[in-house]
């Protein structure tokens, strides 16, 4: 199985809104489980106000906060 590629945006808006923690919450997660996962940190998107942005696998999911982030990370690895 190849690696799951999760991209945060670490754009100004987002990473201050929520990726900040999101990318420890997500690093945990993936080796907690075991899940073979590569993290990488993106640009702004210029779409700042539905963020923050995390894309898991090409699909781009919007509204990431520490709130949603395990259900999130549940539903798409
Ligand atoms: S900072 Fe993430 S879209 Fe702008």
């Amino acid at each position: 199985m190849s690696d799951n590629k999760i991209v945060l945006c670490m754009g100004s808006s987002c990473f201050t809104r929520g990726n900040n923690r999101n990318v420890d919450i997500i690093k945990k997660y993936v080796k907690d489980e075991n899940i073979p996962a590569e993290i990488e940190g993106a640009l702004c998107e210029d779409e700042c106000r539905s963020g923050p942005h995390v894309s898991i696998n090409g699909e781009k999911i919007s509204g990431v906060t520490e709130d949603n982030i395990l259900e999130v990370l549940r539903e798409k690895l």
